[in-house]
């Protein structure tokens, strides 16, 4: 980890700020994002994408999102991926320019279809029938024209956890190519005049780590546009591949360059379209977790310790699902540092316990770290990505605050909620 450093006390640092410190000062449960990092990978994908093949970013905010995150990410020059009323109205709300704005969903709604069409986003990417109904009646009685998306099923299997797979053939997202849905789509799409047709999209799911699946979404959207050009005389200008590009949680995962994709996506761009006879297109990635995952620190403080004897010996912590509900609900596996013990060595294995009441609420199933005591301050690695965005009120506990690092610097960027916040909108 870029961020992970070590100070002259012998604490852990993130971003050069003691992590001991930032768990007294802000207090625990506590999100520590490093925004040198997040700056570092958008730098990467400038590089490696934008400037070197001329396509674009979109940074997928369900990952993690609020104002501040959006003010860094516009400062980036990335855009910004949304997928409902709130993530648009909070890019709003942050003065993200809207032209920057894709906007996607599944069953978007016809208040959230008014919403992006009334405040101008770049695109929408229209997912289904339902949808370029809804379109066409929302442009034709705004009088309004809108650059539009279509996302499609290439019926690509990704090789990921079941619930984060979307390209596969029996998904609910897109049209589905096989059946010729996809085609009617780009039909009727291209019968209305206020709809505007720039691209096709795609997102095969998320935490991969093979560039072939992306370079066969390549082949599989060249052929489609070539169809689309033989038989409809209408060339679309834009591919769109959406994200997934997998980061490091534990020696499971490889960490990877973004170019490790992007190299092999543009590559097959270039040699699949000249092949085809086709324009070559603006291709977009729409990188969520790759960009923000490894900026992201979870800092617990150490509470009861409980050992079974023979069995296993339980660290519960003062957070857990709620505010990381990725182990319960994808089986997901990270590594943990103690902060304030990190140049001691390993002596034991532990199992890190949350705090919600249930038994399915473990954070690390069998880790080792050096001799754990109640007061210790734990760092779990790698929790930018769909942590906060997925965080909880489960049992009532607010949600953790977060803050934001960067070389020395420390400051909040959202307020920890507090137990009035818990019963604000109680009646
Ligand atoms: N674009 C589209 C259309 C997407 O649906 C997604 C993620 C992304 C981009 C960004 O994917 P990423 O680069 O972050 O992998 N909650 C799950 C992940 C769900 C991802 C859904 N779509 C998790 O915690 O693993």
């Amino acid at each position: 980890y870029n961020s992970l450093g070590i100070n002259e006390n012998g604490v852990l640092t993130i971003s050069g700020v003691d992590a001991v410190l930032l768990a007294k000062i802000y207090g625990t449960p506590l999100y520590v994002i490093d925004e040198a990092e997040i700056i570092r990978r958008c730098n990467e994908i400038r590089e490696s994408h934008i400037e070197k093949y001329g396509g674009r970013a979109v940074y997928a905010s369900k990952a993690f999102l609020n104002k501040e995150m959006c003010r860094i990410i516009e400062r980036q020059g990335l855009g910004l991926d949304v997928v409902s009323g709130g993530e648009l109205y909070t890019a709003r709300a942050a003065n993200f320019p809207m032209e920057r704005i894709i906007f996607h969903g599944n069953n978007k709604s016809l208040n959230e279809l008014e919403m992006a069409v009334e405040l101008g986003v770049g695109r929408i990417v229209i997912d289904n029938f339902y949808e370029i109904d809804n379109l066409n009646y929302i442009v034709k009685s705004k009088n309004k024209k809108i650059d539009v998306q279509i996302r499609i099923n290439p019926g690509i299997d990704g090789h990921t956890h079941e619930f984060i797979k979307t390209g596969h053939v029996d998904s609910k997202f897109g049209f589905p190519l096989f059946d010729d849905s996809a085609f009617f789509a780009v039909k009727s799409v291209l019968e209305s005049s206020l709809l505007n047709l720039k691209g096709l999209h795609l997102h095969l799911g998320s935490q991969l780590h093979q560039k072939d699946v992306y370079v066969r979404a390549v082949t599989v959207l060249a052929e489609f546009i070539k169809r689309i050009k033989d038989e409809l005389n209408y060339e679309i200008e834009e591919i769109n591949l959406g994200g997934g590009f997998g980061i490091f949680y534990t020696e499971d995962d490889s960490r990877k360059f973004i170019n490790y994709f992007t190299d092999a996506i543009n590559i097959s761009v270039i040699k699949e379209f000249n092949r085809l006879g086709l324009k070559r297109p603006i291709v977009y990635i729409e990188p969520g977790r790759w960009i923000i995952g490894e900026a992201g620190f979870t800092i617990y403080t150490v509470g009861a310790i409980k050992e079974i004897k023979d069995v296993r010996k339980y660290i519960g912590v003062d957070g857990g699902m709620a505010d990381n509900p990725r182990p319960p609900l994808y089986g997901a596996k990270y590594l943990a540092l103690l902060a304030n013990k990190i140049t001691e060595v390993e002596e034991e294995v532990v199992t890190i316990a949350g705090k919600c009441c249930e038994s399915g609420d473990i954070l690390i199933r069998d880790i080792s770290l050096p001799k754990v005591e109640s007061g210790d301050i734990l760092v779990v690695l790698s929790t930018g990505a769909y942590n906060y965005s997925m965080a909880s009120n489960y049992n009532r506990l607010p949600r953790p605050a977060v803050v934001l690092v960067n070389n020395g610097n420390h400051r909040l960027i959202v307020k920890r909620e507090t137990y009035e916040d818990l019963i604000r909108n109680d009646i």
